[in-house]
């Protein structure tokens, strides 16, 4: 495996790939991986001949006063990691390889990003289909893997891919929890032991909710109510946003009759974490 931190270069070797009808895979990351990224890469390994991990914390989907230059890097870790778990390339990038001064272009996938996150971060939905599109025109993969954790960002990326035709197969992977529930982030390292414990209160609030719909609830209010009510009862943990969306428009519904994502994002202390489940009346 080798690290590459040049556009050119990595498309020399992607354009020797090609030449030579290899399949090639690609999961952006910020870096500072873990075992959800490493089912990615592990799931791309086996489906393409080639796997490339991109390794950039992108200053774009940052909004001012978040964690950009806080945000948890080390490279050597990923490499180890990438290594072991199959990849060929890291590409990683410095951010004045990645984007011009002058650069002006934006996208934007408008009503998907209005809602959840995109209510509290109004740049970051951009930041990440700019970054995303820019690695698809400069890898051309045949498929591109996101974990289902941030899954309103998998379904704006899907969005953007279908409306702007690229040719590229966009893959969803299962949330990787740790043993105790929580689910695998970066962000995670920010936790003090005692924050680390309380954090536990995002999954159980949320499986809490899904045996209520299993057994057979289908009042949004209700089902948010039974994960504040939970997400409450732990006083380290301050509530950004509990929803009950369409799993495909990811608007709010008035009755739970069609496939459902159960989204939650959540202060503990400082951090703020994001936890989900997608859930479809009588298919679970
Ligand atoms: O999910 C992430 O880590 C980032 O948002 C992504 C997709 C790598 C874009 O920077």
């Amino acid at each position: 495996m080798i690290t590459i931190n040049a556009i050119n270069e990595l498309r020399k070797q992607i354009n020797e790939w090609k030449l030579k009808g290899l399949t090639v895979g690609l999961v952006p990351t910020m870096g500072f991986l873990h075992e959800g990224h490493e089912s990615l890469i592990k799931r791309a390994k086996k489906e393409n001949d080639r796997v490339v991990v991109s390794v950039f914390v992108n200053p774009t989907q940052f909004g001012p006063n978040e964690d950009l230059e806080s945000y948890p890097r080390d490279i050597k870790h990923d490499e180890a990691l990438c290594s072991n778990a199959g990849a060929n390339i890291i590409f990683n990038p410095s951010p004045s390889e990645m984007y011009y001064k002058d650069a002006s272009t934006t996208i934007n996938v408008l009503g998907l990003t209005e809602g959840l996150c995109g209510a509290k971060r109004p740049v970051h939905f951009g930041g990440v289909c700019l970054v995303v599109s820019k690695l698809f025109n400069i890898v051309t993969p045949n498929r591109a893997y996101f974990g289902e954790k941030d899954a309103q960002q998998l379904a704006v990326i899907k969005k953007m891919v279908r409306d702007l035709n690229f040719d590229i197969e966009v893959v969803g992977c299962p949330i990787v929890r740790e043993i105790d529930g929580l689910a695998k982030s970066s962000r995670n390292s920010y936790l003090s032991e005692h924050e680390r414990s309380a954090a536990l209160v995002l999954n159980q609030s949320l499986t809490l909710a899904k045996e209520a719909l299993l057994a057979g609830k289908n009042d949004p209010a209700a089902i948010k109510n039974i994960i504040t009510k939970k997400l409450d009862s732990e006083s380290l943990a301050k509530i950004d946003y509990v929803e009950i969306v369409d799993s495909l428009t990811l608007k709010p519904v008035d009755i739970i009759n069609s496939s459902i994502l159960v989204a939650i994002a959540v202060y503990i202390g400082k951090t703020r974490l994001i936890d989900n489940f997608t859930f479809t009346q009588g298919g679970n």
